[in-house]
């Protein structure tokens, strides 16, 4: 498969080394080289199998847009872009392929599903803290909201506080709390490296080749 990693950054550069030795071909492009998009044209596309987007919000929404607009298929893992997500959505089912995540990583999909599990018992108040580093442009995290809407749709209307701390290069920790009047119920997960979420993009990358439509990899990751 050829992978094209649009963003040389702490993750994206991961991506291009997990993909590499996963087998794959790869072609990387930081800002300088594709600023606004521009590089992102049928030429250059010409036998890219997936494209992997881990740059930064407002470059996300152009580069999917590019992306689709030839039909191309593309893996998000940029956060904080999802007021756009409902166009971007309808752009996938027309051409192209869309996948997108708040957290590509394993471990937190299994965190995703244990909330929902947790979110079921009665007589308990929900909060979540977040911890990421400093140079994090999104707050709070693009898990942190997903966490929150898990407990809402579980129960709906009830207020989820969400804490955000920024410290040093923290990779990103989530900490789901209950509470209760007797007790205090715990799930965290911490990932101690960015490689998780590499690996994770890289795997939903394998997925999305030769498919069409849109999916968030929270509905994939146990067909990986
Ligand atoms: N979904 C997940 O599992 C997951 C995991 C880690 C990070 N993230 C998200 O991924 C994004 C990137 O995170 P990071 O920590 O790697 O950031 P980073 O700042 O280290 O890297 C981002 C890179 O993107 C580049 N960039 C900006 N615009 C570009 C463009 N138009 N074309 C190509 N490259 C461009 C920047 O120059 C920079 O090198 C953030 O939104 C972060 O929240 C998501």
């Amino acid at each position: 498969m050829l992978i094209l990693v649009l963003g040389k950054g702490k993750t994206g550069s991961l991506v291009a080394e997990v993909a590499r030795e996963r087998g794959h071909g790869v072609r990387a492009l930081d800002i300088v080289e594709n600023p606004h998009a521009s590089a992102l044209t049928a030429p250059n596309l010409a036998g890219v199998d997936v494209v992997i987007d881990f740059t930064a919000p407002e470059a996300a929404v152009e580069n999917i847009r590019a992306v689709l607009a030839l039909g191309g298929r593309i893996v998000v893992g940029t956060t904080g872009w999802y007021q756009h997500l409902e166009e971007m959505k309808s752009k996938a089912q027309k051409g192209g392929a869309l996948l997108y995540g708040t957290n590509f990583s394993i471990g937190v999909q299994k965190l995703f599903q244990l909330t929902a599990e947790l979110a079921k018992l009665d007589g308990y108040k929900f909060s979540i803290d977040e911890t990421h580093h400093v140079t994090k442009l999104d707050a709070p995290s693009g898990t942190a909201i997903t966490l929150k809407e898990i407990i809402l749709g579980v129960r709906p209307g009830i207020d989820v506080a969400i804490a955000s701390h920024r410290v040093g290069d923290a990779k990103g920790e989530h900490l789901v709390r209950a509470t209760s009047d007797c007790d205090v119920i715990e799930l965290r997960h911490d990932a101690h490296s960015r490689r998780g979420f590499a690996l994770g993009a890289v795997r939903a990358a394998e997925w999305l080749a030769g498919k069409s439509g849109a999916w968030e990899f929270r509905e994939i990751f146990d067909q990986l």
